[in-house]
């Protein structure tokens, strides 16, 4: 195994040279010589409408050697869609694809109806056209195809984009606020390249376990790229969306990073940090300034996966199980590059400061009217999945004669998702014991309370995930919030045990309720997700 992963490598360094790219033999590259791609805009902010088109396309990681991807309008990912952040907006998603799609919108707080998650499936050749109402504050948001038992292939495939909430409000904040020079969005992912620079999604058995790890890093789109930037303060829009992969970043020389929002929005002033974790569904826009000239690259540590509530972690570097197959690969032991970022004395520099304070706290004013009490399992292979899987159907769908019954919360004429008809040798997931369930409602709860949330979780460290709500962190591992976990959040990163505060501003039925869910996509397609109703 290992001697074939050196030749690997020995051959993706020849393809590099022969095309000219950046060597892309695991994390250690040589220095990048593509430019960041600027993502595509799509300006909705006048027109209150905008189309997205799943397409399939071809896209050349490796120059000369094209991946079959999909994307939004684009051979891979989605544009970036800008909008206000209080308008209602007219959004048209047509499926141009051989698959299923759905396109759900990743923290904005709209209706279960139009959240656009695996209760909104979009079949080939159909067009939803749902309108949002849009009422929240700025943010950094993401959409991506979430039908249940094929996100983490669509998402893999290119099935993603970033969504942009603007109040129009950020130069006078004193923050950088022209897309594309000095307000970057850089999308996070890692892919697995096979030896002709082809990106492949086959997960053994470990990746469905632990999450699918690339070999390669990709910044929209392009392989370790190199970003031209004013001199001055720049504002870098980060989403890590990759399957798995848990990000550690800081930059080389060590130099601050001045973390401006989370998930959610604005932090009340800048949190001056060294070192930024960001994992699987995070965003984070983050200040750095690049007004001393010299070249600054930002580094990943390798993926950590935190551990488990139950002592059963681990981390990927120091595993057993795997160690004599991966335990000596840099990509796991060593520091790789994001991307590499040059001052251009051409490029205008409108910010010289961090500025001090950015806007009013908004702090959770409710009393949390329940605790609500989370376990994200590791179902294991205790009990052969498919007969576990055949006994929860049959309890929830038909009497002991086969004959179907209604179940109180089933939604009638609602398949099982076939994505949960896995091989026996596929690992299940679950939330406080059982697999996600497309005919079973978790909990209902109640539109404008709060409620706290207490989540652990078995085995690893896992992104949480909350559709339709927003949340503060108010107890982390090791006792007060960590600085990425400041502001209002959507996706948590629970590391032992996390204490939420949620706030339940959409209503959701249950023909359409919201998940909550591990963002790590093989353990969401595989269980690792609940709903909920939110009622009057
Ligand atoms: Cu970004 Cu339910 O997911
Ligand atoms: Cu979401
Ligand atoms: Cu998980």
């Amino acid at each position: 195994m290992t001697v074939s992963r050196r030749e690997l490598l020995v051959g993706a360094a020849a393809v590099a040279c022969a095309s000219t790219m950046p060597a892309r033999s695991s994390f250690a590259q040589a220095a990048p010589l593509v430019a960041l791609p600027a993502l595509s805009v799509l300006d909705a902010r006048e027109t209150l409408a905008f189309a997205l088109d799943a397409v399939p396309g071809q896209t050349e990681f490796v120059a000369g050697v094209p991946s079959e991807t999909l994307g939004f309008n684009q051979s891979y990912l989605g544009p970036v869609v800008l909008l206000p952040s209080t308008a209602t907006v007219r959004a048209a998603v047509t499926n141009r694809t051989d698959r299923t799609v759905s396109v759900h919108w990743h923290g904005l707080l709209v209706p279960g109806e139009i959240d656009g998650g695996p209760h909104q499936p979009i079949a080939p050749g159909e067009t939803w056209s749902p309108t949002l109402p849009i009422d929240q504050a700025r943010a950094t948001l993401w959409f991506h195809t979430h039908v249940h038992g094929a996100t983490a292939e669509g998402i893999y495939a290119g099935l993603a984009g970033v969504l942009l909430l603007d109040d129009g409000l950020d130069a006078r904040r004193g923050l950088p606020a022209a897309l594309g020079v000095d307000d970057l969005v850089l999308v996070i992912q890692d892919k697995r390249l096979d030896a002709s620079g082809r990106a492949v999604y086959e997960p053994t058995s470990d990746d469905r376990m632990h999450g699918f790890l690339g070999d390669t890093i990709l910044v929209n789109g392009a392989i370790t790229p190199v970003a031209a930037v004013p001199a001055g303060i720049v504002k870098l829009r980060l989403l890590n969306a990759a399957n798995a992969r848990n990000l550690d970043l800081f930059f080389e020389d060590g130099r601050a990073m001045h973390i401006v929002a989370s998930d959610q929005g604005l932090l009340p002033t800048p949190v001056r940090v060294n070192r930024l974790r960001l994992a699987p569904g995070e965003r984070s826009e983050v200040l750095v300034d690049f007004s001393n000239a010299g070249t600054a690259t930002l580094l990943s540590r390798p993926h950590a996966e935190g551990t488990g509530a139950g002592g059963m972690g681990h981390d990927m570097a120091g595993m057993g199980g795997m160690a004599g197959m991966v335990a000596n690969e840099e990509r796991f032991t060593a520091p790789f590059v994001i991307a590499t970022f040059r001052p251009e004395p051409d490029l205008p520099v409108a910010i010289r400061s961090v500025p001090a304070t950015l806007g009013p706290d908004e702090p959770v004013t409710m009393v949390p009217s329940a605790t609500r009490p989370f376990v994200l399992n590791d179902m294991g292979n205790l009990v052969p999945p498919v007969d576990l899987l055949d006994a929860l159907r049959r309890a929830n769908t038909s009497d002991h004669a086969g004959h179907a019954m209604s179940v109180v919360g089933s939604m009638p004429g609602m398949a099982m998702p076939a994505g949960n008809a896995a091989p026996s040798a596929d690992p299940v997931f679950g939330i406080n014991g059982a697999p996600f369930d497309m005919a079973r409602i978790n909990f209902g709860t109640t539109l404008g309370m709060t409620e706290r949330w207490i989540v652990g979780g078995e085995m690893m460290g896992h992104p949480f995930h909350v559709h339709g709500t927003r949340f503060r962190v108010i107890r982390d591992k090791d006792g007060q919030p960590r600085p990425e976990n400041q502001g209002w959040k959507d996706t948590v990163f629970v590391d032992g045990e996390v204490e939420l505060l949620v706030e339940f501003r959409s209503p959701a039925p249950a023909t359409a309720a919201f998940m909550f869910h591990c963002h790590v996509l093989e353990h969401e397609d595989r269980g690792m997700m609940g709903q909920f109703t939110v009622g009057a």
